[in-house]
């Protein structure tokens, strides 16, 4: 590691000490670091995910399932359940996958960056992670926040995503042999409370004096390529209810939501709007829209309230389910809100 490279890393582990954020999957500055269970757990939970919104959910599973063999003993339907409204469920049925692997090895996770990254849903970022976090491996862990402050420190004017070849390699120098989780946490931390993407706070930046981004205005930085318009998706949910229970239905294991608990709908997915009919022929009326955003594209989708009260058509996949305990349902949050607007009106003629 060159001068500049070795005078980097020690102002931002100094910086860290003193101002990492006390979160409940991490270990405080410079002591042992946390079992590799909690941190595998929270660096699935975070991807795409706030730290905010991953707390209470990484707090629930680790009470309910407090090892990962427990985890993995698990039946499928509750994990899904105990993961609604976390989103990106394709990460709850990799856990759980993973879990198995985990557990059938003796409850061990793999110790380097290699064998983790064998595991299913373990992509390079979380690979890195584990191994820096969990077994102090020098791997060098790139999220938004990373890339940004990279991007920011060397005045990278190539656009995303071109640029992350550059990134990386700029990042990799950097990484320290000796406490290379504490570095990693520390450029998160970093990028997510002084290296903001929006009104970068560099008068109380660690690195201002090294920043080559700085003079240019940190906020110029990652460049980023022109963005394609997200695609609108339209579809239809069906909303059957009596006697204060509604008809639910749980989807196939993979596509959106895969393996989630529903309300039935048309079929809309990534690539088309819905197109299916009704699950039965009747009367039914507009309820309202919910507006959701995916990854890809942003989705509208029209609540549609049956209004008959003849269910000799319905078929036997599904289940009938209290409306007052429709919390415990784990419905995703799609549907959830298409609940909460049928519960909210009366005139849907119960
Ligand atoms: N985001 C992803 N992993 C994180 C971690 N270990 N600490 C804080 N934010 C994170």
């Amino acid at each position: 590691m060159d001068a500049s490279a070795a005078m980097i890393c020690q102002n931002l582990l100094t910086w860290y000490d003193g101002a990492a954020r006390s979160l409940p999957w991490r270990s405080p500055p410079g002591s042992s670091p946390p079992e590799p269970y909690r941190v595998w757990l929270s660096e699935i939970m975070l991807q795409q995910t706030t730290t905010a919104a991953v707390a209470p959910y990484f707090a629930r599973f680790l009470a309910r399932w407090p090892t990962v063999e427990a985890l993995a003993a698990a039946d499928d339907a509750q994990v899904m359940a105990a993961w609604a409204g976390l989103g990106y469920y394709a990460r709850a049925r990799n856990l759980l996958a993973c879990a198995r692997v985990v557990a059938a090895r003796g409850g061990v996770f793999p110790g380097d960056e290699a064998g983790l990254r064998a595991l299913p849903g373990l992509g390079a970022y979380t690979a890195a992670a584990v191994a820096a976090i969990a077994f102090g491996r020098r791997a060098t862990v790139i999220d938004a926040n990373v890339e940004r402050v990279i991007a920011r420190l060397y005045a990278i004017a190539d656009p995303l995503p071109g640029a992350r070849k550059a990134i990386r390699a700029r990042a990799e120098a950097l990484t320290p042999a000796v406490r290379p989780g504490d570095f990693a946490q520390a450029m998160m931390d970093l990028g997510a409370t002084i290296c903001t993407a929006r009104s970068p706070r560099c008068l109380l930046c660690p690195l201002a004096s090294a920043c080559a981004g700085r003079a240019q205005g940190a906020e110029r930085f990652p460049v980023k390529a022109a963005k394609k318009p997200r695609p609108v998706r339209r579809g239809k949910a069906w909303w059957m209810a009596r006697g204060g229970q509604v008809w639910l239905v749980r989807r196939a294991p993979r596509g959106m939501l895969g393996g989630m608990r529903a309300l039935p709908d048309d079929g809309w997915s990534a690539r088309g709007d819905g197109q299916g009919d009704p699950p039965i022929d009747g009367i039914w009326q507009a309820g309202g829209v919910v507006h959701h955003s995916f990854t890809h594209f942003d989705l509208d989708l029209q609540l549609m309230l049956y209004s008959g009260n003849d269910y000799s058509r319905l078929g036997a996949e599904g289940e009938w389910w209290a409306v007052d305990r429709l919390d415990e349902a784990g419905l995703p949050t799609l549907f959830a809100k298409a609940a909460r607007i049928a519960l909210a009106r009366t005139d849907w003629g119960e």
